[in-house]
């Protein structure tokens, strides 16, 4: 589209994994890729929200950082053409997420799924289970809009789990510019990445996630040949031989490997049940999936480790992007301050 704005940060809490490949930074690159004069491109990492839980300690955090942003160069996003940045290095986002704290109700963000889910809650009527939620948590969808409308972000590309914060972000954009009588915010898209959401190879009720425990269920982007065959080997299936088609609700492994396939391969379901109407036992299969895992993710992983080896480049990339992204978000916030009165 025409003057679009597209955004999106990824949390630095970890190794990128193959559910934040399909689901969100090979979406950037394809962006990236496509872009235009006048599309103005910011990918970055979600650093402040990366403080919520599980909170990382000092040492750790800095190398997750640092890893996050060579991970999204290794992707091949060109920082020439996105501004790649940490959102810390922007103050604005804080600043916009307190402009935006008055008027975001506290019925609207106890509708979120996230902070229960995050915090174990299931008992909402747990007194003391709820008075340890912290308040950063509590508001994680509140700096999530700030991020976004800082920019005047009108595309956001995330996974679906994330629409429901997209929603919310749209609800403070349409309050804001009611409140102010102003059409100062525009009413950001969703890019969903046309892969299903990638599920946790061990328990394919779960999503695949940074924050899982057990590396056994989750793939990276930086895994070796031998973790990847290790891996999908012991990833949960069904004893179902003979045939492997997709069936979410009976064959959630292999469904799930499915999808991957199709994301990875960009083809439909349909098209990956007819690429593999051959296959006849699971190893095979298993083999299979491997094989274009392998393919697909090499190069990224030879990159990141040519890119950790340079660690003033990474700096230097992010700070320049910091001071691109400081020059949209200081004009803009002077601009949404004057609006409110300040
Ligand atoms: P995580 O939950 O693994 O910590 P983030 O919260 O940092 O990941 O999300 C970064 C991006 O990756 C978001 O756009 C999110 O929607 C997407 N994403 C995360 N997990 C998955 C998944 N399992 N499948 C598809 N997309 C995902
Ligand atoms: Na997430």
């Amino acid at each position: 589209p025409k003057n679009a704005t597209i955004f999106s940060l990824i949390q630095p809490t970890g190794k990128f994994h193959l559910g934040n490949y399909l689901g969100a930074v090979r979406v950037w690159k394809d962006i990236t890729d496509l872009k235009d004069d006048g599309t103005t491109l910011l990918f970055g990492t979600a650093d402040l929200h990366a403080i919520t839980v599980p909170k990382p300690n000092a040492k750790e955090f800095r190398n997750y950082r640092i890893e996050a942003i060579a991970s999204i160069l290794s992707i091949g996003i060109d920082p020439e053409k996105a501004i790649v940045f940490h959102q810390s290095r922007v103050s604005q986002h804080t600043e916009l997420h307190w402009l935006l704290s008055s008027l975001a109700s506290m019925g609207s963000l106890n509708r979120m799924t996230q902070w229960k889910s995050k915090s174990n809650i299931n008992d909402q009527s747990d007194d003391a289970a709820l008075g340890a939620i912290k308040l950063g948590l509590f508001s994680y969808p509140v700096l999530q809009a700030a991020d976004i409308l800082l920019y005047k972000s009108t595309h956001v590309p995330v996974g679906d789990d994330q629409s429901q914060h997209l929603e919310l972000t749209r609800q403070l954009s349409n309050t804001f510019n009611k409140f102010y009588k102003t059409k100062y915010f525009p009413m950001p898209t969703t890019i969903l990445a046309p892969t299903k959401k990638i599920l946790s190879l061990l328990n394919p009720e779960k999503k695949m996630s940074k924050s899982d425990t057990n590396q056994n269920s989750v793939i990276y982007i930086t895994d070796e040949p031998e973790i990847i065959a290790k891996k999908i080997k012991r990833a949960v299936t069904d004893s179902i031989s003979d045939s492997f088609y997709f069936d979410p609700v009976k064959r959630p492994g292999i469904s799930n490997l499915i999808n991957t396939l199709s994301g990875v391969q960009r083809v439909s379901i349909e098209d990956v049940e007819k690429d593999i109407a051959h296959i006849k036992d699971h190893k095979d299969f298993k083999q299979h999936v491997t094989d274009v895992l392998v393919e697909e993710l090499a190069p990224s992983r030879e990159q990141f480790h040519r890119y950790m080896k340079n660690p003033d480049y990474l700096h230097k990339v992010s700070e320049d992007g910091a001071s691109k992204a400081r020059e949209i978000a200081a004009k803009n916030i002077t601009e949404i301050k004057r609006i409110m009165g300040f």
